[in-house]
């Protein structure tokens, strides 16, 4: 249709996008054969790659696909993994008119099972370069993200080692984020790295909130984290005041369409609060979240939200415009992608 054709055309920013999550079935099982990592014995799933498709489209929550997202991990090991991992993701972005995309890592979670920060970051920073001389037109960024499944230490502890590897100093890395379960992951139990990082001088901090944890959790985020955006925060709806205080510190919500229905936080898409965002003037920007894992391109997500809340083209500039201006790029670049 002729939407399809303008949403693809459409230059597109993305700020939510784990790299780990653009990890496909097919790359997974050939790594792990490359790697020679056992995958596990006990769970048919991991019979084939289409076997593994099939269970990816029954997940029942989010820590139900946590559990397989972290296992996928395992498979990378060296600085190529990570250099094929995301220059196949820039190359699929680039042919959806992405011209800018900030992607989250969880170096906590590599670290833990024995892959340095510094193996990721090169594999990622090499294929950001090759991405740089073939699709000149788009600017690449990372963002290192906590995780919450893992304890409130080791998120110290790996504040501490990026800021001691010149997080500040290194441009390609441009804010901090959280991520991983939610549930009775209270942002105050975050509050002292997060207080750690903006003392270093971090100030493009954002966090994982919303998505199945309460309003109250997206409220604390902000007060207590003093995060700019929040990833998510798909249930700030429920409270008219935080929707102002939104509105009013022009905090972005980084909405995952497509995420939110296969992990069962809404049960369609017209269930998503686009329309009330877009009356009361609630920044957002529409992203992919772990395209491999729930089935829809970034482009998939732009086409389900037309055909759910049939967009004006007003509407669609408004959306264009507050994804550039939360984008986390200088002015002039922001001025380019206008
Ligand atoms: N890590 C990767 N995808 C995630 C999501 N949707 N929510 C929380 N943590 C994640
Ligand atoms: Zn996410």
């Amino acid at each position: 249709s002729t939407l399809h054709s303008f949403l693809q055309a459409l230059p597109k920013c993305e700020h939510h996008v784990h790299i780990e999550g653009t990890l496909t079935p097919e790359m997974l099982f050939s790594l792990a054969a490359k790697n020679g990592i056992e995958l596990p014995s006990d769970d048919p799933a991991f019979a084939s790659p289409s076997s593994l498709r099939l269970r990816y489209q029954k997940f029942t929550s989010l820590d139900d696909f946590l559990r397989y997202f972290f296992i996928g991990f395992e498979v990378l090991l060296t600085t190529s993994d990570f250099e094929v991992l995301t220059y196949e993701h820039l190359k699929n972005a680039y042919s959806q008119t992405v011209r800018h995309t900030e992607v989250f890592f969880d170096p906590q979670v590599h670290i833990a099972r024995g892959v340095s920060y510094q193996t990721m970051l090169s594999g990622m920073n090499t294929a950001r370069e090759r991405a740089a001389r073939d699709f000149p037109q788009m600017s690449v960024a990372f963002i290192p993200c906590l995780v919450r499944h893992l304890p409130a230490s080791s998120a110290h502890d790996l504040a501490s080692e990026i800021l001691s590897h010149g997080h500040l100093e290194d441009a390609t890395l441009v804010g901090f984020g959280i991520s991983s379960t939610e549930a009775g992951r209270h942002p105050s139990l975050y509050s002292s790295v997060y207080a750690t990082l903006r003392q270093a001088g971090v100030e493009n901090l954002t966090a994982h909130y919303g998505e199945e944890g309460p309003s109250e959790y997206v409220a604390a985020a902000i007060s207590d984290l003093g995060v700019k955006r929040i990833d998510h925060g798909r249930r700030a709806i429920e409270d008219p005041s935080l929707v102002r205080r939104l509105v009013d510190a022009k905090v972005m919500l980084t909405v995952c369409p497509i995420s939110n229905v296969v992990l069962r936080g809404v049960q369609e898409i017209k269930d998503l609060p686009i329309r009330q965002f877009l009356d009361s003037g609630v920044r957002f920007s529409i992203n992919s979240d772990d395209p491999a894992y729930f089935g829809g391109s970034l482009l998939d997500n732009y086409c389900t939200i037309q055909e759910a809340f049939d967009l004006s083209m007003p509407d669609w500039k408004v959306i264009v415009r507050n994804s550039v201006e939360g984008s986390w790029c200088s002015d002039d670049r922001k001025m380019d992608l206008m």
